[in-house]
């Protein structure tokens, strides 16, 4: 490609809509072709995709003890069940993230109008009644889980646990017939065991529903029904219920993992952070499975990403599925007809590309909706219009001992040809402003599972130079 071509970004022609997903035809207008469309998109985003649908024959499958006296039920605060008397009853919920998402994850809850919304460390709390929480699990595309506290006590042994637990009245959500999965975290506990605490919540739940049903139910680590979580600090125990089941970054389309992919609701919090908006272009230079142009094209169509997924909320006694069809049906009716941002990826790896493709149409988005280019980032051209760059590009050890040569290129590459450029990139690699030469606006610390990453935040002026003093974070 000659140094001319890489100004503007020449593309192969988009592929003609295929039959299989067909693509709201952009030259008609007005409004019954404006519904026609929508129904069309609606429809596209919410059928069945088989199981292995591929794109190319070529990819192969693949929470401080104050010390009650023993059975002080004072201050023990408790949450009823979702009846019908109750769905208006407001719960108390807690929303984990990925470490450095709260703030956008708080944005997000607010946007979603739930009331109380407060930061915590790896999450947010707020208020809301037993519809927020359907609706929370449907629309977050940040949070982890959604869980419901069902009650809090001051403890100070195991056997503290052990009461708050049996007292607790678990037969409103669930009986013996649900298979039961615990699990237990703190801060600052002096617990000495929390396997022991684990086990003594699970002990009090199983002997409570055998004196109140005649029968426990089965414990199930991989495919619990039920899944309870206990919170110690330093002097309180918290009992949550947690409504979703499987993490919510499992948006049920993933079917190729690809090498190190972002977990969706990383790449989600990424782009809030980064401050795309699908009125811009964007570019993801290495983009592997395609993670973070998946997610961006769910948020261009306002599409919610719980839509096909299970949640155990589903499971809980008193479910009111006709609620749940209705939030659903609402959320269905306000997807877009169209995707007109320009979403594009690249890849130097052929087979990466394979599987973002396949991972695009299982997540029921018509095959030109992104466009995947087999190229590498230091040849990639811009699209005429200046947009955002959001990667995770290859963390040093793949990069082999060429990093420094790699990371050089790149950026003589971004100051020729991306000029106006805002380019967000996560790496662990602590110091990869200085060895990209360029100054970052901003450094958000981001965990990436247990990776300590940053998200880099460049303004691309043209020639511009490194300053190493000024990072803030
Ligand atoms: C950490 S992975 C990206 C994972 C992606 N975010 C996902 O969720 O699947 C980095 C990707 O960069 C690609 N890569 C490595 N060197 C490259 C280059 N010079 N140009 C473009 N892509 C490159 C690799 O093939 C790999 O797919």
């Amino acid at each position: 490609m000659s140094s001319d071509s890489k100004k503007t970004l020449r593309l192969p022609r988009r592929p003609q809509p295929s039959t299989e997903d067909p693509q709201p035809h952009p030259a008609k207008s007005g409004a019954r072709a404006l519904r026609a469309r929508t129904r069309t998109r609606q429809r596209q985003l919410t059928e069945p995709v088989p199981p292995q649908r591929r794109a190319s024959a070529a990819s192969p499958p693949h929470p401080s003890i104050q010390h009650p006296q023993r059975n002080q039920k004072k201050s023990v605060q408790r949450s009823s069940s979702p009846t019908k008397e109750t769905t208006k009853q407001l719960f108390t919920v807690f929303a984990p993230c990925p470490q450095g998402l709260e703030a956008v994850l708080a944005q997000e809850l607010q946007q979603l109008d739930f009331e109380g919304v407060q930061k915590e460390r790896a999450g947010c709390r707020f208020h809301t009644d037993w519809n927020g929480i359907l609706r929370a699990n449907l629309f977050s595309r940040i949070a982890t889980r959604i869980l419901v506290q069902i009650a809090q006590a001051p403890v100070r042994t195991p056997d503290d646990i052990y009461d708050l637990a049996y007292e607790t009245e678990w037969e409103k959500w669930f009986g013996p017939r649900e298979r039961l999965r615990v699990d237990t975290s703190a801060i600052r506990s002096p617990m000495q065991s929390l396997q022991y605490c684990n086990l003594r919540v699970k002990d009090a739940i199983c002997d409570r529903l055998r004196a109140r049903e005649g029968a426990r139910p089965d414990v199930d680590t991989v495919r619990p029904d039920a899944k309870v979580h206990l919170f110690l600090d330093a002097h309180t125990a918290t009992l949550y219920l947690d409504s979703s089941g499987e993490s919510l970054f499992k948006r049920g389309w993933r079917y190729h993992k690809g090498a190190a992919p972002l977990r969706e609701n990383l790449a989600a919090g990424l782009l809030a952070l980064s401050g795309w908006t699908p009125q811009k272009p964007l570019l993801d230079p290495f983009c592997g499975s395609g993670t973070i142009l998946i997610e961006a094209a769910w948020i261009a169509l306002n599409a919610p990403p719980g839509l096909h997924r299970p949640f155990h909320f589903e499971r809980l006694r008193n479910h009111n599925p006709r609620i749940w069809k209705r939030i659903k049906e609402q959320a269905i009716s306000a997807i877009k007809p169209t995707l007109t941002t320009p979403l594009i990826g690249a890849d130097i790896d052929e087979q990466a590309l394979a599987h973002a493709r396949d991972n695009l149409l299982r997540a029921r988005l018509a095959a030109d909706n992104i466009q995947f280019i087999p190229m590498d980032a230091r040849a990639l051209p811009p699209t005429p219009e200046a947009g955002y760059i959001v990667t995770n590009p290859p963390y040093g050890e793949r990069l082999g001992g060429q990093a420094a040569e790699f990371w050089q290129d790149w950026a003589a590459h971004l100051k020729s040809h991306y000029d106006g450029w805002n380019v967000n990139i996560i790496s662990s690699d602590l110091n990869l402003s200085a060895q990209l030469r360029l100054h970052p606006d901003r450094r958000y610390p981001v965990y990436n599972g247990a990776l300590d990453c940053r998200l880099f935040q460049f303004s691309i002026r043209g020639r511009q130079e490194h300053k190493p003093s000024q990072q803030s974070e």
